[in-house]
C-alpha cells in the first residue's frame, strides 16, 4: 500500500487532535513473533540485547521496516533500570530476582537510579533510533509503573497471583509506601532522561493493575504513578498510562493527569471513554488471540474496537495487552493495513 508518512497521527492522536488516519502500533512489537528477531536472539542473549545500543536500535526498528506502524516503542524490559540500580536479576525469559526485596533495610539500601551512569546504553540506544527511524516515525519510551515494579521486586518471580506483593501491602503498608516513592522518584529520573535522549512520548505499563482492588489501587498504586506523572508533565511530551486488567479502576484513573489510557480488551472503549471523559485519549484495545482468526473474523473484531472507540479523534489502535510470540507476521500486517483504510 503507497504510504505517507506517518505524519503526525500518533502524537495528534495522543492530544486528541484530528489525524489523517487512525493511529496503530502494536505492544511488544519489537519480540520473539519476528523470524528476524529470533534469528538475532539464536545468537545474543536478551540482556546483551539491550544492553548493546546497535543491537537494541536494530531490535526496536525491525517491526517498523516490516509494518507501517505509528509509533515505535525502545526495545529495553521494564526491568532494566532496575538492574541499574544494583537489583541482581536474570531474564528466564522472565525476569527472576535473585534477593526479593522485603525489608526496610532491603528498601533504604536501594540507590536513587542516575541513568547517564547506570543506563547510558539506554539512552545510546533512544540517540540511534532516532537517527534512524523511517517515515519520521515517533519514539516511545517507558517505564514499569511503580507498583509492577513492586510486584516483580517482592515476588522475584511471575507468579499468577503475586501473593507475597499483596500481603506485603497489608503487612507492610509503610515499607510499600516507601518503595513505591522510590520508584516512583527512580523511574521519573528514567524518562526524563528518555526524553532528553529523544523520546516523544513516554509510556508507563501497569501490568499488576488487576490485581488491586480499588481501595489498595487507590491508596498505594494510584499515588505513586501520579508522582511520577507529576515529574513528567513539564517535559511537554504525551503520557500513556497502560493498565493491564483495569476495568474496575477506571474511575480512579479518571482523575489523573495522563494523556493516554492504554485499556486492555476486556473493558469496551466506548464504555471507558464515557467514564474517563473528554480530555483522555484511550489506547487498545484488540484481543492479542483474535490475530490467530481468519482474516475476515480478525478484521470484524478490529472494526468492533474502531467502533467501539468512535470517531472523535483520541484513539490509538493497539492490541489489549503484548502480542504473542506465536503470532504469525502476517496477521499484524493485515491488521495494521487494515486499521489505516478503516474510516
Ligand atoms: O516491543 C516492545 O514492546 C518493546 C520491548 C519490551 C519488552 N518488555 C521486551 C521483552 C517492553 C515494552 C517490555 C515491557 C515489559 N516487560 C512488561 C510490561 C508490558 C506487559 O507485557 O505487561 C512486563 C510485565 C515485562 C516483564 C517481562 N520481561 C516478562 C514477563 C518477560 C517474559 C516473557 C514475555 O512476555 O516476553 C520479559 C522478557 C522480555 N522482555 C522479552 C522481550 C522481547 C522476551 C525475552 C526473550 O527474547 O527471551
Amino acid at each position: 500500500m503507497a504510504r505517507r508518512m506517518s505524519d503526525g497521527a500518533f502524537l495528534a492522536a495522543c492530544r486528541r487532535q484530528p489525524a489523517a488516519h487512525r493511529p496503530v502500533w502494536i505492544m511488544r512489537q519489537a519480540g520473539r513473533y519476528l523470524p528476524e528477531y529470533r534469528e538475532l536472539r539464536a545468537r545474543v542473549e536478551f540482556e546483551t540485547l539491550t544492553r548493546t545500543p546497535e543491537l537494541a536500535a536494530e531490535v526496536t526498528l525491525q517491526p517498523l521496516k516490516r509494518f507501517e506502524l505509528d509509533a515505535a516503542i525502545l526495545f529495553s524490559d521494564i526491568m532494566t533500570p532496575l538492574q541499574g540500580m544494583g537489583v541482581g536479576l536474570s531474564f528466564e525469559p522472565a525476569p527472576i530476582v535473585r534477593e526479593p526485596i522485603r525489608t526496610r533495610a532491603q528498601i533504604e539500601a536501594l540507590p536513587a537510579l542516575e541513568p547517564k551512569r547506570d543506563v547510558p546504553f539506554v539512552l545510546e540506544t533512544i540517540r540511534l533510533v532516532r537517527a534512524d527511524l523511517p517515515r519520521a516515525t515517533p519514539l516511545i519510551g517507558f517505564a514499569g509503573a511503580p507498583f509492577t515494579l513492586l510486584c516483580y521486586l517482592v515476588c522475584g518471580r511471575p507468579s499468577k497471583e503475586f501473593a507475597p506483593a499483596r500481603t506485603f501491602l497489608y503487612a507492610q503498608p509503610e515499607d510499600a509506601e516507601r518503595l513505591l516513592t522510590h520508584l516512583a522518584d527512580a523511574m521519573a529520573a528514567y524518562l526524563s532522561a528518555q526524553v532528553a535522549a529523544g523520546a516523544q512520548a513516554l509510556m508507563l505499563f501497569e501490568s499488576w493493575a488487576g490485581l488491586l482492588g480499588v481501595p489498595e489501587y487507590t491508596r498505594l498504586a494510584l499515588p505513586a504513578v501520579r508522582r511520577t506523572l507529576a515529574a513528567l508533565r513539564p517535559l511537554g511530551v504525551p503520557l500513556i498510562y497502560y493498565l493491564n486488567q483495569g476495568s474496575a479502576l477506571m474511575g480512579a484513573v479518571a482523575g489523573l493527569d495522563v494523556d493516554v489510557v492504554g485499556v486492555d480488551w476486556r473493558s469496551p472503549l466506548g464504555e471507558v471513554r464515557r467514564v474517563l471523559g473528554p480530555d483522555k485519549a484511550v489506547q487498545g484495545n484488540l484481543d492479542p488471540a483474535a490475530l490467530f482468526a481468519p482474516p475476515a473474523e480478525l478484521t470484524r473484531a478490529a472494526a468492533a474496537v474502531i467502533a467501539e472507540a468512535g470517531a472523535a479523534p483520541g484513539h490509538i489502535f493497539n492490541l489489549g495487552h503484548g502480542i504473542w510470540p506465536d503470532t504469525d507476521p502476517d496477521a499484524v500486517a493485515r491488521l495494521v493495513d487494515f486499521v489505516h483504510e478503516h474510516e
